[in-house]
């Protein structure tokens, strides 16, 4: 491993949350002085920010539309210490001082998959840079991708919540949110005893099993700096094409099937089933 310290606890990968610790700190490309270059000349398609006084329960994708701090980017930056901003910026690898931090991560990441054995490959493995004023806080949301979440400066809480259990997230929320349909999961204060809060500080990294709902709050003393690295498995990318399965059988046929995340091998014919069909339509002509 040259990210990753040794710490990391291999057979948990997607099972459940663990922290451990990486070894990037003090790398060139997340230095302030690099990401004040950097950020502003990525295309502005790939950096949303917005006020850091955010809500566990608000819309984390729409944030950068109902939640505009009023500010450019540079200045966004240059007062992030004071303005109650959240910058996260997709793909940061597009410039050319991640690049190699980008490669030896999908190399390190690949090779827990391969112990794990889930597979082979990260797919549409791509880095995500968070920085945030202190005390601001990212709404609680799932992700249709694993994710190894690495902190630089600043602490954070991260609140790390089973990823099948219904409880949390229903499984038809899950499946709609998966494949796509529009459906949002919502905050379940309810459920906040149901999760693990993980503490965390510079040189830490955390993993967040695929689709585990979290939420995060930075700590009150400095700016947050972190980095993300999103990918899915061989094994992730079977429980999605099982959960656009179940998905359409709820919507179009009214079935109630069994929720996927309880018995791999129902997902696995699943996944073959839908692999199979959506190759039946296309081969037909027909999309949906
Ligand atoms: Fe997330």
């Amino acid at each position: 491993m040259t990210c990753f310290a040794d710490d990391i606890q291999r057979n948990l990968l997607d099972r459940e949350a663990f922290t451990f610790r990486h070894q990037l700190m003090g790398h060139p490309a997340l230095s302030l002085e690099n990401l004040g270059r950097a950020i502003p000349a990525l295309p502005s398609s790939q950096v949303f920010y917005s006020s850091g006084k955010l809500d566990r329960g608000d819309d984390f994708d729409r944030a950068h539309v109902d939640h505009t701090n009023g500010l450019s980017i540079e200045e966004t930056i240059e007062t992030i210490r004071t303005s109650n901003s959240y910058i996260m910026v997709r793909s940061p690898e597009a410039d050319g001082s991640f690049q190699p931090l980008f490669r030896e991560l999908v190399g390190d990441v690949e090779a827990l998959i391969r112990d794990r054995r889930a597979g082979e490959k990260a797919h549409g493995a791509m880095l995500y840079l968070f920085i945030a004023s202190p005390d601001s806080i990212t709404p609680f949301h799932i992700d249709r991708y694993s994710t190894i979440l690495m902190q630089f400066q600043g602490s954070k809480e991260v609140a790390v919540f089973p990823q099948w259990d219904d409880r949390v997230v229903p499984s038809d929320v899950r499946e709609g949110f998966v494949a796509h349909a529009g459906v949002r999961p919502v905050w379940r204060p309810e459920a906040e005893g149901l999760g693990t809060t993980f503490r965390f500080a510079p040189g830490d990294a955390l993993h967040i099993p695929f689709v585990a709902g979290h939420h995060v709050r930075n700590g009150p003393d400095d700016v947050s700096i972190s980095m993300s690295i999103i990918f899915n498995t061989d094994e992730t990318q079977s429980q999605t094409r099982a959960m656009v399965l179940n998905h359409k059988l709820r919507q179009g046929l009214r079935l109630r099937p069994h929720p996927v995340g309880t018995a791999p091998w129902r997902d696995a014919v699943k996944s073959g089933v839908w692999r199979t069909s959506a190759r039946v339509a296309h081969a037909l002509g027909r999309h949906g």
